[in-house]
């Protein structure tokens, strides 16, 4: 016998009691974000490098340590997306959308990819659902998406559900406030983790995100972001706020919110579940007003969301669904036609039933058996000497013209409905 292969590490089969609940979240997801104005957008599975390392940046973990990049022998580098915004960002621009009237509001459904160490919740390929916002810098475009997050997160049963929120403010604030922080950290670089001090230089404000002790304690001290915003970016803050304040979603302002990607600007925001373990961001995103520009495009604010589908459903331990049971199956008896059984399947499923047929050689009596496994109402029996229907609730059974079994199929579950 050969190796039984496996897929790889950190990646999943979707089976199909786990593709109806997804196929049921999708389903929520695009109701809501259409009915809002957001319409589908589908970019390719890989893209330029350069992209990613432009858009997201450099020095995040996603770029530096978890990207899939390939050669695609041309010489020129290509990586499986680790992120949907950068890649609508540079389809917004690539096609002219900012012609449109604004803002643009776009959604997707997709696959993305990270070489992160995987564990429950953490895999290589998931899915996610996000929208995207763009040419409108109004704080209602902010809290819009939150509260379309929010409420998603709640149709979906969701539990134990937090909002953080924070602002970054522009570039140029946070350029000053980065040269403060990085002061703070090393005024007290002994007390720091490895990484963290080696990552002084290059990402100060990954060291919001340590568990290390040490620098715990060194970061309750630090200064804040938040506490530094110029007025506009204050003033937009505030009206975030208010905004949600009148949804109705509650919200923690926590200054140590810090994504791993770079492109943001003034809002950010995660949604985290305390029933999940570790991995506990269901959602996040903010504004990336700077984005669209960065990749070459004509400078255009944007605001947006994902979420991490697998993360979604575990944080509604959604159970599996049933599949829907099927309402005639059709029975091969000794001396049975199978064209005949066939063609009584077609017919069947012409007339709009959920039919099944037969199809490995079991007796009568597995037959049956088989029937009720699937939840059948009806069993069309066809023998040597002509065809039978079975009520599987009663087990009466009565002759029936094989010709006319799948309208008499359909008449008895009509009477019985
Ligand atoms: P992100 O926080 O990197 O943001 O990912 C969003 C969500 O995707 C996370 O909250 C999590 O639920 C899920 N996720 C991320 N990595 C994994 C993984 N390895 N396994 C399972 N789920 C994962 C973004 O991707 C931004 N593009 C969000 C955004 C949109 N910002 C503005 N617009």
């Amino acid at each position: 016998m050969s190796e039984r292969l496996q897929a790889p590490r950190g990646t999943f089969d979707v089976l199909p009691d786990q593709a109806a609940a997804r196929d049921a979240v999708a389903h929520q997801a695009q109701e809501l974000l259409e009915a809002a104005g957001y319409r589908r957008i589908e970019t390719p599975a890989f893209e330029p490098t350069e992209l990613f390392a432009r858009g997201v940046g450099e020095a995040t973990d996603i770029v530096s340590k978890e990207m899939y990049s390939f050669d695609d022998g041309g010489g020129r580098s290509l990586t499986l997306r680790p992120e949907g915004t950068a890649p609508v960002c540079r389809a917004y621009a690539q096609h002219g959308m900012h012609k449109e009237p604004q803002p643009v509001k776009l959604w997707y459904w997709s696959p993305f990819f990270r070489r992160e160490r995987a564990q429950a919740g953490r895999y290589r390929q998931f899915w996610q659902v996000g929208a995207e916002a763009l040419g409108s810098e109004d704080p209602a475009s902010d809290a819009e998406l939150i509260v379309l997050l929010h409420t998603l997160l709640e149709q979906i049963g969701a539990r134990e559900l937090r909002l953080r929120l924070s602002s970054l403010g522009s570039p140029t604030t946070r350029a000053e406030y980065r040269g403060e922080l990085q002061a703070h950290l090393r005024a007290h670089a002994d007390r720091l983790a490895q990484d963290v001090r080696e990552r002084i230089e290059v990402n100060p404000l990954r060291a919001f995100d340590s568990d290390h002790p040490g620098t715990r304690e060194v970061m309750a001290d630090a200064p804040r972001l938040v506490d530094r915003l110029g007025d506009q970016d204050a003033e937009h803050f505030a009206q975030v706020r208010r905004l949600l304040d009148v949804a109705g979603v509650a919200y923690e302002v926590d200054g140590t919110l810090v994504r791993g990607l770079d492109y943001y600007t003034r809002t950010v925001f995660e949604f985290t579940s305390d029933a999940l373990g570790a991995q506990s961001g269901v959602g996040g995103g903010g504004r990336y007003d700077g984005l669209v520009e960065a990749l070459g495009g004509p400078a255009t604010p944007g605001v947006g969301f994902a979420a991490g589908v697998e993360r979604m459903l575990l944080a509604a331990s959604e159970q599996p669904a049933a599949a829907a049971p099927i309402e005639l199956f059709v029975a091969l008896d000794e001396g049975a036609v199978r064209e005949r059984a066939f063609e009584v399947l077609l017919e069947a499923r012409r007339a709009g039933l959920r039919a099944e047929m037969e199809l490995a050689g079991r007796s009568l009596k597995g037959q049956l058996k088989q029937a009720d496994r699937l939840g059948a109402r009806l069993v069309a029996i066809l023998g040597a000497d002509g065809a039978q229907l079975r009520d599987m609730a009663s087990s009466e059974q009565e002759p029936v013209e094989a010709r006319t079994l799948a309208a008499a199929a359909l008449r008895r579950l009509r009477e019985g409905a």
